[in-house]
């Protein structure tokens, strides 16, 4: 990164590169911005964006370099359970975006806007992206949708609030698509693909995520586009990567889409740690004298 702030803390009994000083050189690098993420654009460096959804996550995941944390309504999926991302209220997200916000020092926060707080009507629209900023404390919002939301992307943009746009397949029109199914194949998919992009952007967007796409299309689209193209299943031609981050650690129910490279089985862990507290409580070897008081 360019802007790289580097502070002196006095850090209380801080490990690591504490000298006898007690002093400990923290290399803090500057909040990651819309005009970083524009800049990255130009420059060909790439985005990283993972999902996040409470406070532990998203202070390891911002600690670990993640640019952009996306509070995804995947909450609604990999967190309550549900079969869709439908069912997340405006609420529930607010809530989430705080925990997440609250947590990340680097990361730019994203709060995605949950089906029914901006299809019907400027109005909501505009009062959801002020709750998400104001009470959740995100940087930005996204919401779904090409050239039929772009109305939506204006009004919120003009109030000053980042917007990021999300087409190809919108897991929020699952209903209509029939399923998870990759988007923008044939001709008019393509055309119509290309253009719910352009749209976005037209209407002010600062990125835009391209979710199951051919990768030929989504390098096109890239090429295409001023502002950054984040893409899920969309292949390397994209000028960011997101996945949701129980994918990535092993932690999603059944098996994962071909695009999700999952880096550890956290599931298994997780199972045998409690298997393991669940045998020595049985077996009365926890607690022990060095655990009790
Ligand atoms: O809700 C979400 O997690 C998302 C990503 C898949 C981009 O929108």
């Amino acid at each position: 990164m360019q802007d790289r702030d580097c502070d002196v803390t006095r850090l209380a009994g801080g490990a690591g590169l504490a000298g006898s000083s007690g002093r400990e050189t923290v290399v803090r690098e500057s909040r990651v911005t819309v005009p970083e993420l524009a800049r990255r654009k130009r420059t060909g460096e790439k985005i990283a964006m993972l999902t996040a959804y409470d406070f532990p996550f998203a202070r390891r995941l911002d600690a670990a370099g993640v640019d952009v944390l996306l509070v995804g309504d995947s909450l609604a999926s990999v967190v309550q359970g549900e079969d869709t991302t439908l069912p997340v209220t405006l609420d529930e997200m607010v809530y989430h975006c705080r925990l997440v916000s609250r947590a990340a020092r680097r990361a730019l926060v994203v709060g995605d806007m949950p089906f029914g707080s901006y299809q019907i009507g400027i109005e909501p629209t505009l009062e959801a992206a002020v709750r998400l900023v104001k009470e959740g404390g995100v940087h930005a919002v996204k919401l779904e949708g090409g050239r039929r939301v772009a109305d939506r992307i204006e009004a919120i943009a003009r109030m000053d609030v980042p917007v990021m746009g999300h087409v190809g397949l919108t897991p929020q029109s699952v209903h209509r698509f029939g399923g998870y199914r990759v988007q923008g194949r044939g001709e008019d998919g393509r055309a119509r693909l290309l253009d719910d992009a352009l749209a976005v952007q037209e209407a002010g967007a600062f990125a835009v995520v391209l979710e199951c796409v051919p990768r030929d299309l989504a390098t096109e689209v890239s090429a295409a586009l001023e502002i950054p193209t984040i893409g899920i299943g969309a292949g390397s031609g994209c000028d960011g990567q997101v996945l949701v981050i129980h994918d990535l650690l092993g932690l999603g129910e059944g098996a994962p889409p071909r695009f999700v490279r999952q880096y550890v089985d956290l599931g298994e862990i997780v199972t045998k740690a409690a298997r393991m507290y669940v045998d020595d409580v049985r077996q009365q070897k926890f607690p022990a004298d060095a655990e009790s008081y």
